[in-house]
């Protein structure tokens, strides 16, 4: 991993990924959410603020020492005890049936396999398990669809990986049921990375 991965982007993604817009959506999404919990791509640490206390354990998922290590100062000073490890969500260690609720907040733009880690996230879902997401993708609008396959590219560059264009709805129900789907755009941010899917997702 190099320089810019590990040292520059951590500090931006914690930066441009503060704000009250995303903290609005984590409180939103993350109030439901119960039992055994493994977040995938927890990056520094922004929705630790936001789980319920009922909480019975959070094991945490990112392969960015960089992250990690922001992370890492928000973990101590949490009353929640937390698992942490730095490993790619495409392959988790973890038995089947482990969790009762996977969570990933803006993180299947960026993993490279996203199919395997989705295929993984069920894997680890006990039958009865929910998986609470909330992520940017495709747009419906065929003139923003050509500016998010347009400017992918840069984006990945910029943002370690990221696509702007990934089909976030058609790539969950491989694996997932939806019991719930809110699509917006998320109102003050540009339309080619602010086409949001949130919902909540059962084993298919
Ligand atoms: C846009 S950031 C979102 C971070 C965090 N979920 C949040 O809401 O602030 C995407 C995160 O996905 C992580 N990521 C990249 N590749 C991954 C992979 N293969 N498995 C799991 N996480 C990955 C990155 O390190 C980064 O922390």
């Amino acid at each position: 991993m190099g320089f810019y991965s590990r040292v520059v982007f951590p500090r931006l993604l914690d930066w441009s990924m503060s704000g009250a817009a995303f903290a609005a959506q984590r409180q939103q999404l993350l109030k439901e959410v119960t039992g055994n919990v493994l977040e995938i791509g927890f990056g520094t640490g922004l929705n630790l603020a936001y789980y319920p206390e009922a909480l019975e354990q959070l094991t945490i998922v990112d392969p960015n020492p960089g992250v990690n290590a922001i992370a890492q100062k928000r973990i101590q000073a949490s009353d929640i005890q937390v698992q942490s490890q730095i490993i790619s969500g495409e392959s988790l260690p973890m038995a089947d049936e482990t969790f009762d609720s996977v969570v990933s907040t803006w993180t299947l733009c960026s993993i490279p396999q996203v199919e395997q880690a989705l295929a993984e996230t069920a894997r680890v879902l006990k039958p009865e398990g929910r998986f609470f997401f909330i992520e940017h993708g495709l747009s419906p609008e065929p003139d923003v669809q050509l500016w998010q396959n347009r400017l992918t590219p840069v984006q990945k560059i910029i943002a370690d990986g990221c696509y702007l264009n990934r089909p976030i709805q058609a790539l969950l129900e491989q694996r997932f049921k939806l019991l719930r789907l809110d699509t917006f755009y998320e109102p003050g941010f540009p339309k080619v990375a602010s086409y949001f899917y949130r919902g909540i997702a059962a084993k298919a």
